[in-house]
């Protein structure tokens, strides 16, 4: 038996960080042809945080890493690897990951960015988990940094409003305490969905811009109902579990109405659903951190919770964790 089979993968911290800018839907009404009443009724949504001119998503990662490294007293020298799920980096080279490396002086550390969307921060545990343990990876640590509100047509009243910034960072530990960290992931894609039918993606840039989001909002709405569902479902009947052993649903947080009915239509628990869209709106692969983060401090979610994450974005792309923290 490999050292690896019987360690686990636990969550040893987790830090969150939002640039200072709150804008409120009644701000957008001021620049917009929409109303709060219209984006809250649709989405949950009352606000967002939106990046400064000059902030990127390296430089949310880079306050997000300093954030754990505070907080859970490591010495940055011992991280082994730094992850960086992000779907709006600064630039196309070097990495956000690699910026943050250097930084924070984690010279030992070995740096890469993943692009898996909104599902990245799933995408990213999975990743993390696997090369910790064929690895023997000590400390890891997985940051999501999203800054979507620059990808975004501001005249597009359609899509500008569902989304918003923020960072999100977890330190992952390979622990010989089998009784909690990650039990499972499940990742799923389907570029075929993108191909017949422009779903959800970036046009690239247009005109000396960086290029804006693109969204068929129905389809987007039926496809997150259908793969979350099913993926909480396959994951639980892999582990042998039900969905009373959960203690909590952390879904993606792009949209509260589409949480409400996954939960009337498919008969998940909404009562332990994590709900955060009023706050954040759709942080990308950053919203469950964001989620979880704030659930901890408001002492709703406690150490030894058993957590199902699920998410879906552009791709498609799509997952679902369990995790016992
Ligand atoms: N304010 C006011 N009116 C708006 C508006 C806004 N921000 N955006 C669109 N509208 C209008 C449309 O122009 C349309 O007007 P019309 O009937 O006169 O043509 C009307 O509202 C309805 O538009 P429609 O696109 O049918 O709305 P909808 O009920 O499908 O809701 C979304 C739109 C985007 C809220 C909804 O489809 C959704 O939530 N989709 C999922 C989006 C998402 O979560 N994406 C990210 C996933 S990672």
């Amino acid at each position: 038996m490999r050292e690896s089979d019987t360690m686990r993968t636990v969550i040893a911290g987790i830090a969150s960080y939002l640039p200072q800018k709150v804008v409120t839907n009644d701000d957008l009404a001021q620049m917009l042809d929409t109303s709060h009443e219209w984006i809250f009724s649709r989405t949950g949504i009352e606000q967002r945080r939106i990046s400064a001119n000059d902030e990127f998503a390296s430089d949310l990662g880079v306050v997000v890493a300093k954030k754990i490294i505070s907080q859970t007293g490591i010495d940055p020298s011992e991280i082994d690897a730094i992850i960086v799920s992000t779907t709006t980096a600064d630039r196309r080279f070097p990495s956000c990951a690699c910026r943050i490396q250097g930084e924070i002086g984690a010279s030992k550390a070995f740096a890469f960015d993943i692009n898996a969307a909104c599902a990245g921060f799933i995408y990213g545990l999975s990743v993390s988990d696997s090369m910790m343990r064929t690895m023997g990876l000590k400390n890891v640590l997985l940051i999501t940094a999203e800054t979507l509100t620059k990808f975004v047509d501001w005249t597009d009243r359609l899509t500008c409003v569902l989304f918003g910034d923020g960072a999100g960072a977890l330190l992952l530990q390979l622990s010989s305490d089998t009784s909690r960290g990650i039990i499972s992931t499940k990742l799923y894609s389907n570029g075929e969905q993108e191909k017949y039918n422009s779903i959800l993606s970036h046009n690239g840039p247009q005109n000396g811009h960086r290029g804006y989001t693109t969204m068929s909002g129905r389809a987007v709405f039926k496809y997150a109902i259908e793969y979350m569902s099913s993926s909480m479902t396959e994951i639980l009947s892999e582990n042998n579990m039900t969905i009373d052993d959960i203690d909590w649903i952390i879904p993606h947080q792009a949209n509260k109405r589409i949480l409400e009915s996954m939960c009337k239509m498919k008969d998940f628990p909404l009562e332990k659903v994590v709900i955060t869209t009023q706050l954040h709106a759709n942080t990308s692969s950053a919203s469950i951190p964001l989620a979880l983060r704030d659930m901890i401090d408001c002492g709703k979610i406690k150490q030894g919770d058993t957590l199902l994450f699920t998410a879906l974005g552009a791709g498609l792309v799509w997952a679902s964790s369990i995790v016992r923290l």
